[in-house]
């Protein structure tokens, strides 16, 4: 059989298996371009959940009590182990974990823009976890159904966790919301300065999407951005009239016909220049990484050297 023809019949019962909703495992056949969408999508979400711990680690000392400090401090280490889940489920592709982190370094691969914000108080722990967690659970559901096996189980694993990120975040807001009248200003406070960054974690809109068509094509991406921002808006919406928080955006407003909140333009070269690496907290937020990495070398070449000994043993 032909190189051509060969390659026919591999596409055509990969495609069945995509249609099939069969998911697709490291050791099976797939075309070059689904490998690359994946180790691009998976290798950035995994440096979002490692990024994402600097802006909640930074209030960790501060936490105002040691019950909300334990919370804090389990949210962090969740989000590391999902950042290990996701590098392994990246590294089944092909690609080193050095590669990865390499690429991050060398500004070559992305993290979730809305990490690049700074967090100016107590508060903003809780519009983080009521919002950008809240955000995350919305995109990582919908990925529980992605074609790629590791990824999916990952993503069944990372959702039970992140939905007590959302309620740790609530519960702040909720305490906030209810304490004095400067603790419910510093509350609407944070939710102007959190509302428009994570609706921006959705990505561009679907037309200005160069990805989604792809990925949706193959069911790596199930939802496109805007059906899961507009997912976003709608949920939120009741809840910040539960805590009596007003969303800061003048165009919001319930649409009968279509049974979904209208809402406003987001600021889309805010978005795409905190993407380029020019928001408030990028620079510090890579170089903080990077530090972290040099000062870990020894552990990761003291665990090399070790497992190294043990293979020459057995
Ligand atoms: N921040 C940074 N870059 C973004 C972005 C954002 N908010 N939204 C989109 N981009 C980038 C994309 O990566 C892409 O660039 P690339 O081609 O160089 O990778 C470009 O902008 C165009 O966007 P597309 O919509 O075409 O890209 P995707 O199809 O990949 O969709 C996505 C973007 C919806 C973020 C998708 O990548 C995705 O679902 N990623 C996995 C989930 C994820 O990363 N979630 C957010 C962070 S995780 C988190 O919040 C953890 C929680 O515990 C705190």
């Amino acid at each position: 059989m032909t190189d051509k023809k060969e390659y026919q019949k591999k596409l055509a019962e990969f495609n069945a298996k995509i249609e099939a909703e069969v998911k697709i495992e490291p050791k099976d056949w797939m075309p070059d371009d689904y490998r690359d969408q994946l180790v691009r999508q998976i290798s950035q979400h995994a440096h979002s959940e490692i990024i994402g711990m600097q802006p909640e680690g930074n209030w960790l000392t501060r936490a105002p009590s040691i019950r909300s400090k334990m919370i804090l401090l389990a949210k962090i280490q969740d989000e590391a182990g999902h950042g290990l889940y996701l590098y392994s489920a990246a590294e089944t592709l092909g690609v080193r974990r050095e590669q990865f982190l390499q690429w991050l370094h060398e500004g070559k691969a992305k993290y979730s823009s809305v990490f690049n914000y700074p967090t100016l108080n107590w508060v903003d722990i809780g519009a983080i976890g009521w919002l950008v967690d809240g955000a995350a659970i919305l995109n990582q559901v919908s990925l529980q159904r992605t074609s790629y096996g590791p990824y999916s189980r990952a993503m069944v694993r990372i959702c039970k966790e992140e939905s007590f990120h959302q309620r740790q975040g609530f519960e702040i807001m909720y305490n906030m919301v209810n304490g004095t009248k400067a603790q419910q200003e510093m509350a609407q406070d944070s939710l102007n300065r959190w509302w428009w960054p994570s609706m921006m974690m959705f990505g561009p809109k679907d037309n200005e999407s160069p990805n989604t068509k792809r990925t949706m094509d193959w069911k790596i991406k199930r939802e496109s951005n805007d059906t899961l921002r507009q997912r976003f808006v709608d949920w939120t919406v009741e809840q910040a009239e539960f805590l009596g928080l007003k969303i800061p955006d003048p165009d919001l407003k319930w649409n009968d016909k279509n049974g979904h909140y209208d809402f406003g333009e987001i600021d889309w070269n805010e978005f795409y220049e905190v993407v380029k690496g020019n928001g408030p907290c990028n620079k510090e937020r890579l170089q903080n990484h990077r530090k972290a990495h040099e000062e870990g070398r020894w552990v990761r070449e003291a665990l090399f050297e070790y497992s190294k000994n043990e293979t020459e043993k057995n």
